[in-house]
C-alpha cells in the first residue's frame, strides 16, 4: 500500500515538475514580488556578493519551492535542498552547511518545523558563515568553529507566524506570495495546456481559473482531471461544458470549494450556530486537523470573505450563507 501511495507521489511530483517554470520571466503573477527579487538578484550579481537570506512564505502550491529554484537559477548559482523536519540534530545541519560551496542556494522547506536547538545553530551560519559545533561528552565537551563559505539560504514556510522572531529577524528579504487572480491562473492554465499540447477554450481555461482557489498547483491538477474527461467523455479538446460537467463531478463548486470547506462552514453553521468557534472544536466536529484546516482551508475562506476570524473565534459569514443557499436566521439551533 506504501508503495502505491509513493509510486503516486513520484508521478505527481514529475507531473509538476514538468510544469514548473524555470525561470523569472515565465514565473507568471506575484509581481511586487518578482519585480523586487529581479532587482535583489540584479544588485547581488552587480556587487558579486550572495544574495541576502529569502524567505518565501504563503499557503501551500503558490510556488514558493518553484521560486527558489527559479532564484538559484538566476543566480546562476547551485541550489542543494532541504526540509526542516528533515534536519533533526544540530549534527544534520553541520552536515548540510559544510557541504556548502561558496554562492551556493540552500533551501529549508518547511522551516518552521526545525527543532530549536537546529534553528539557533542557524542564526550564526546566517549572520557569521560560521557554526559552533560542541563535540564530545558533558564534562570533556569543547566547542569548536567551523568557517561556511558565504552561501543565500532560501527558507519557505506556510506558517509565517511559528517562525521565532530572532530567525525570522535573519532573512533579508521576506516575501509574501499571494493568492494568484483569474487571470493570472488562466495563464498558468494556457501554458500547462500548451505543455501537454491539448487545446483549451478561453472560456473553459477562465472557468478552471475561477474554481482553483487561487492557487496554481490546483489549477494544474484540476486540468488534469478534464483533461480526463475531455478524453473519454469528448473529442479530447477542452471546452467550457466538459470543464464544468468535470468540475462539478469533482465537487468543486463555483467559487472552488469543495466537499471539506463545505462542511466545514456548515459545521459552524449549524453545530456552533454560526460561531464564533474555536478552531480545536471545528477541527474535531468534522474529523479534520487542526493545522490542515489553518494552513490550507481557512486561509482561502477568509480571503474570500467566507469566514471571518474574531478574537472569540470564526464566525461565518453573510457570503457564506447565500453561497451555501442557507437562510440566515439568528438562533437555528441544531439542525444536524
Ligand atoms: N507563478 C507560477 N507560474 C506558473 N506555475 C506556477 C507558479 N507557481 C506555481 N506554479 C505551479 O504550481 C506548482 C506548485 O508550486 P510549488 O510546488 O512551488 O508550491 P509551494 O508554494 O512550494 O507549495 P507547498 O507549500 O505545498 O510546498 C508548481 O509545480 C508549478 O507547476
Ligand atoms: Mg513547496
Amino acid at each position: 500500500m506504501d508503495r502505491i501511495i509513493d509510486e503516486e507521489k513520484k508521478i505527481e511530483d514529475n507531473y509538476e515538475l514538468s510544469l514548473r517554470p524555470k525561470c523569472l520571466k515565465e514565473y507568471i503573477g506575484q509581481n511586487d514580488v518578482k519585480d523586487n527579487m529581479k532587482v535583489f538578484i540584479e544588485a547581488a550579481k552587480l556587487r558579486d556578493e550572495v544574495l541576502d537570506h529569502t524567505l518565501l512564505y504563503g499557503p501551500p502550491g503558490l510556488g514558493k519551492t518553484t521560486l527558489a529554484y527559479i532564484i538559484a537559477n538566476e543566480l546562476s548559482s547551485n541550489i542543494k535542498t532541504t526540509s526542516g523536519p528533515a534536519i533533526e540534530k544540530t549534527g544534520d545541519l553541520a552536515a548540510v552547511l559544510s557541504s556548502l560551496e561558496p554562492g551556493d542556494v540552500l533551501f529549508i522547506d518547511e522551516i518552521h518545523r526545525m527543532p530549536k536547538i537546529v534553528e539557533e545553530v542557524l542564526y550564526s551560519a546566517m549572520e557569521d558563515f560560521s557554526i559552533d559545533i560542541i563535540i564530545g561528552n558533558e564534562g570533556s565537551s569543547r566547542s569548536i568553529k567551523i568557517d561556511l563559505p558565504p552561501f543565500t539560504l532560501v527558507g519557505a514556510t506556510t506558517r509565517v507566524g511559528d517562525l521565532s522572531s530572532p530567525l525570522r529577524d535573519r532573512f533579508g528579504i521576506v516575501s509574501k506570495l499571494e493568492y494568484y487572480s483569474i487571470e493570472d491562473l488562466k495563464i498558468i492554465i494556457k501554458r500547462t495546456a500548451e505543455v501537454f499540447e491539448i487545446e483549451i477554450e478561453d472560456e473553459a481555461a477562465i472557468e478552471l481559473a475561477k474554481r482553483s482557489r487561487g492557487t496554481p498547483r490546483i489549477a494544474n491538477r484540476l486540468f488534469k482531471r478534464v483533461r480526463d474527461f475531455a478524453l473519454v467523455n469528448g473529442n479530447g479538446n477542452i471546452d467550457l461544458s466538459i470543464t464544468k460537467e468535470s468540475l462539478d463531478r469533482l465537487k468543486v463548486d463555483s467559487s472552488g470549494l469543495d466537499d471539506t470547506d463545505h462542511n466545514l462552514l456548515k459545521a459552524i453553521i449549524y453545530k456552533f450556530n454560526g460561531g464564533p468557534v474555536g478552531v480545536d472544536a471545528l477541527a474535531a466536529s468534522i474529523g479534520e486537523e487542526v493545522s490542515t484546516i489553518e494552513d490550507v482551508y481557512e486561509p482561502y475562506l477568509l480571503q474570500n470573505g467566507f469566514l471571518k476570524r474574531t478574537n472569540r473565534g470564526r464566525i461565518v459569514t453573510d457570503k457564506a450563507y447565500a453561497h451555501l443557499g442557507i437562510a440566515h436566521q439568528e438562533g437555528l439551533f441544531d439542525q444536524m
